[in-house]
């Protein structure tokens, strides 16, 4: 028998265990939805130099895998990276899979910076990409916005998870790093010239974000894009007819997947989503 079609679940992807971030906040805002996680964490990062055909090869593959093995109805991108390198191919390449894509959010960051000085946190492929310096001009007329590629620092996010370094040696890099970047970004604050916004441009920061609240204190806004993806996942959904039937008491499944190790997953997944390791296997050729 076929899964009718609003029962099938949504596939979410991230170049590594990032995306769990916007995972949590599609949870939050459909918890009747089944999920399915892939971590491309094996050729994390891609932001730093892997460039733009190999991550949109990456991205492809990805979709056409959750497709065929868990017959995906959309497909959440959830990286900034691949989407800026991969999501309108991918939309030309699969027309009939509704795919989702994040960007840093300089629009939200735009209207609600009162010192119209904003902080940008992201990968060096999101931010030399095409999709992200028109983002950039599409903002800018009333708000200066500091940039920052931020080399390394989702690589450390990914071996905060990873065996054997340990924990108190990766944290310490992630907060160097962290200190490291938001120095060259600039002063934060909320006096003339100063930057009372700061954008987390990647998945992966929302796991630095209370290093990086440390480093630029209490009253800097510090924006992501989970909830807004979550909320735009729910309306195509239901433009489509494809939620899934609320009168159903049961939360949600979720099954995740990763081509890195299984013990990073595992303890990403149970760290920040609070699930257990038996949700989580790992891929050796996906
Ligand atoms: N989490 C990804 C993003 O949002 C990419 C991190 C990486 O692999 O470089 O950009």
């Amino acid at each position: 028998m076929t899964e009718p079609s609003a029962a099938r679940p949504i596939g979410v992807f991230d170049s590594g265990i990032g995306g769990l971030s916007v995972l949590q906040a599609l949870r939050h805002e459909l918890p009747h939805e089944d999920f399915v996680y892939f971590a491309d964490s094996g050729n994390a990062p891609y932001g730093d130099a892997k460039g733009e055909v190999f991550v949109q090869q990456r991205t492809l593959a990805i979709a056409r895998w959750l497709r065929s093995r868990h017959d995906i109805k959309a497909l959440v991108v959830a990286c900034n990276t691949a989407t800026a390198a991969a999501v309108e191919q991918l939309r030309a390449d699969l027309p009939d899979l509704p795919a989702i894509g994040v960007e840093p959010a300089l629009k939200p960051a735009a209207a609600c910076s009162q010192t119209h000085h904003v902080g940008v946190l992201a990968t060096r492929g999101t931010v030399d990409s095409m999709r992200f310096q028109r983002l950039l001009q599409a903002h800018s007329a009333h708000t200066h916005f500091a940039v920052q590629a931020c080399d390394g620092l989702a690589r450390a996010i990914e071996q905060s998870t990873e065996e054997p370094l340990p924990a108190t040696e990766s944290a310490e890099r992630i907060r160097a790093l962290c200190a490291h970047y938001a120095g060259a970004l600039g002063r934060f604050g909320h006096k003339t010239n100063e930057m009372d916004t700061l954008v987390l441009g990647c998945t992966h920061y929302v796991f630095a974000k209370d290093e990086l609240r440390a480093l630029v204190g209490p009253d800097v806004q510090i924006l992501d894009t989970g909830a807004a993806v979550a909320r735009q996942t729910r309306r195509i959904l239901a433009q489509d007819g494809e939620l899934a039937d609320v009168q159903v008491e049961v939360p949600g499944g979720i099954r995740l997947y990763t081509t890195g190790q299984l013990v990073a997953l595992q303890s990403a997944a149970e760290r920040w989503l609070q699930l257990p390791a038996e949700s989580c296997e790992a891929l050796n050729n996906a």
